[in-house]
């Protein structure tokens, strides 16, 4: 069985990357639990014996060599700062985690001669799409959030680690992910909690901001087609197909919830915000035969539903009760990573 080692994986993509790979691959997940790292979303494979947890910084060097396992079959980098508007308040976590991190990764990735290197990456990269524009994976790179320029840095950094020292590396950038265990600062989870305890959903500006939304279960399937078979060197787009505006997001979701409209609260537009994000996947569906299988309107019935029938975990998260699970259940447990 080969071993992936995993950064970020107690995160919203990353657990559910683990979920799904857990059933092919030994997996060791190393993240530093900052307050998007939730155990609880790993419940379901924390006895798995294909599975450990190291708890650790990715731009620790030494934490980072220590826990990687020799030759390992690939690195899988999620690991980062992923919040917009956190990133406009205070942009140096950003640097530190996504750019410093993702440089000290790819050296102990090459030191430890980790086969493959897949680097998670976002849309947001290529900023702003006009309205009949669709970013496609050679396009320029016009980050405009301290996020995005962040996450494009650390790509720059990827691509030259293959250039200078031959890293076998493959890129990846996803559009907006939604489906379960998603934190609820982020649109959908903030919007569905809110709605279902009938409080103000804040809509920035005008609303018409335009996002392609792809479920996570969908995005993590092509991102092991991507580990498996993409080529070395190159870089996949992940899309949702479907581009819609935010309020029309917005009230698909009040009538699934049966909520009125006039939770809709309309508040100050976040600084720089973009407008339009639109991926052109068609690559990925030509080389590696994969394409979105969960349609936006299903998806997010399916996630309503998940948020209803767990609503001790929204609870959890919300009081910062999570963020006493690795004290409760895995200090003994680190040992294990060494094993795998
Ligand atoms: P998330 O914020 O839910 O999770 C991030 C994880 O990284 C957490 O478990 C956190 O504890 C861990 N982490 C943060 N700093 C760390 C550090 N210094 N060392 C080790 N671990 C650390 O993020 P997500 O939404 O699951 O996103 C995962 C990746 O996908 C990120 O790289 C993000 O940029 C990218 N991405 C996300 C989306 C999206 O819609 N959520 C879209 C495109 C790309
Ligand atoms: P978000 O989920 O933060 O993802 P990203 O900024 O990475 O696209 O936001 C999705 C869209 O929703 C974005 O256009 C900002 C907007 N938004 C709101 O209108 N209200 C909110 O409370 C949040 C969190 C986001």
């Amino acid at each position: 069985m080969k071993t992936l080692f995993v950064t970020g994986g107690a995160g919203f993509i990353g657990s559910e990357f683990i979920r799904q790979a857990v059933r092919r691959y030994r997996i060791v997940n190393y993240d530093k639990l900052t307050y998007a790292g939730n155990l609880d979303n790993l419940a379901s494979v924390a006895d798995n014996p294909n599975y450990a947890l190291v708890k650790g910084d990715v731009c620790d060097a030494k934490a980072v060599a220590a826990a990687i396992p020799e030759n390992c079959d690939a690195v899988v980098h999620f690991a980062a700062e992923s919040h917009v508007d956190r990133s406009i308040l205070s942009a140096e976590e950003f640097v530190l985690t996504n750019v410093l991190g993702t440089q000290v990764m790819l050296d102990v990735a090459r030191h430890r001669k980790a086969k493959r290197f897949l680097h998670i990456s976002t849309d947001e990269v290529g900023g702003d799409m006009r309205p009949d524009e669709w970013f496609s994976e050679d396009a320029p790179l016009k980050p405009n959030s301290p996020y995005a320029a962040s996450k494009t840095a650390a790509e720059h950094f990827v691509r030259a680690a293959a250039r200078t020292f031959g890293l076998d590396i493959v890129i990846t950038r996803t559009s907006n992910n939604y489906g379960p265990y998603q934190f609820p600062e982020k649109l959908l989870p903030l919007a569905i909690s809110n709605a279902m305890e009938d409080r103000p959903i804040p809509v920035y500006g005008d609303g018409m901001q335009v996002r392609d939304w792809v479920h996570v279960a969908d995005n993590c399937r092509a991102l092991l087609a991507v580990l498996e078979g993409g080529r070395s060197g190159e870089t996949y787009h992940i899309g949702g197909g479907a581009p819609m505006a935010n309020i029309d997001v917005l009230h698909l979701l009040l009538k699934i919830l049966d909520k009125p409209e006039t939770l809709l609260t309309s508040v100050t537009d976040r600084l720089g915000h973009d407008r339009r994000y639109a991926v052109d996947f068609r690559k990925t569906t030509k080389e590696l035969g994969w394409r979105p299988e969960i349609p936006f309107d299903k998806g997010l019935r399916s996630t309503v539903e998940w948020y209803r029938d767990n609503a001790e975990w929204v609870r959890r998260c919300r009081s910062g009760e999570y963020r006493t699970y690795y004290e409760h259940m895995y200090g003994e447990r680190e040992a294990t990573a060494k094993r795998i």
